[in-house]
């Protein structure tokens, strides 16, 4: 997300266009959190992971007081437009504030988990896989020396986005994503079909949306059908955060530059997005409201790979 901000702000002022940063998105645009920023305030940012001028889930802003507590606050300082950096809520929230009062607003995708319809690739996506492969292959070593089954739980509340491209990375075998399901009968002959081949250690990923419940769930009921040493990891938030990989700085100079032409282009109400390698601006009401999944093929290569 710093890449962005860093984007925004210098394309901005290259426009001659003042900018300002509104700190914890709609919660500091309700309480009047708006400062004006130079080329060099977004200096020695773009390797830092979370965000500079911080984040919050605004409960405010959903009510109409709130959003016109915003606006004013915006007319004060003559702001325009915005680009708001988020997913489907934030998107939600820019259209109805430019229902209510005319605010031009242009987005862009920031979510570890890829399933924002209108990009091939969300920020944040490449860094939280990346970490995520990492911590899997650490976790290797000890289940091939003490010969263990491992399930790995990454993020994702609704998406196997981050589960399947990690599992493709770190070659597991067998990884369990809400867009395609594994019953426990399905996981146990996986494990017993690995243990003929003299397969004994194994490596599971699991989705955090797994309709069938978390990794510690999945591998309770497991290990009540078979007997084998099982341990479980949960990688959590070290995915959300850390130095962003040298392609999430690249999406995100790219999106924050493509943010500010696309307003200045006359765009609003979308999304900045990359799909086959193209700036493409997506209207809001798809971004939100068109899903996004994983590609069939891809889930049916990482089965067969994981053999
Ligand atoms: O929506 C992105 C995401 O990273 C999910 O994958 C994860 O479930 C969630 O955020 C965690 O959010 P929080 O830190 O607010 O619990």
């Amino acid at each position: 997300m710093n890449a962005a901000v860093r984007a925004v702000v210098r394309t901005a002022l290259y426009y001659n266009i003042p900018i300002y940063a509104i700190h914890r998105g709609y919660e500091g645009m309700i309480a009047g959190e708006i400062t004006p920023l130079e080329a060099g305030d977004v200096g020695n940012i773009m390797q830092r992971g979370g965000t500079v001028i911080k984040t919050a889930r605004s409960v405010a802003f959903l009510s109409k007081e709130g959003r016109k507590m915003a606006y004013k606050n915006l007319e004060e300082y003559k702001i325009d437009a915005l680009v708001a950096i988020g997913g489907n809520g934030t998107f939600t929230g820019a259209e109805i504030f430019h229902t209510e009062w005319g605010i031009r607003t242009i987005g862009i995708p920031g979510t570890i988990d890829n399933d924002l319809y209108g990009t091939d690739y969300t920020l944040g996506f490449d860094t939280a896989i990346n970490t995520a492969v990492d911590a899997v292959d650490k976790i290797r070593d000890t289940a091939d020396s003490h010969n263990r089954v491992f399930f790995v739980e990454v993020m994702g509340r609704h998406s196997g986005y981050i589960g399947l491209h990690t599992g493709i990375g770190s070659g597991a075998g067998a990884i369990l994503l809400p867009e395609a399901e594994k019953s426990i009968d399905e996981i146990v002959e996986i494990l017993k079909n690995s243990a003929k081949r003299k397969k004994l250690f194994n490596l599971i990923i699991v989705a955090e949306g797994n309709k069938n419940g978390g990794a510690q769930e999945i591998a309770k009921q497991v290990k009540d059908k078979i007997n084998i040493d099982i341990k479980v990891a949960i990688i959590g938030h070290l995915q959300r955060g850390g130095s962003p990989t040298a392609m999430d700085r690249l999406l995100a100079s790219r999106m924050g530059f493509a943010a500010v032409e696309g307003l200045l282009a006359g765009h609003y109400n979308v999304m900045a997005g990359i799909v086959n390698d193209e700036i493409v601006y997506t209207p809001f009401s798809e971004a939100i409201h068109k899903a996004k999944l994983p590609d069939p093929q891809l889930i049916k290569m990482a089965e067969i790979l994981a053999m």
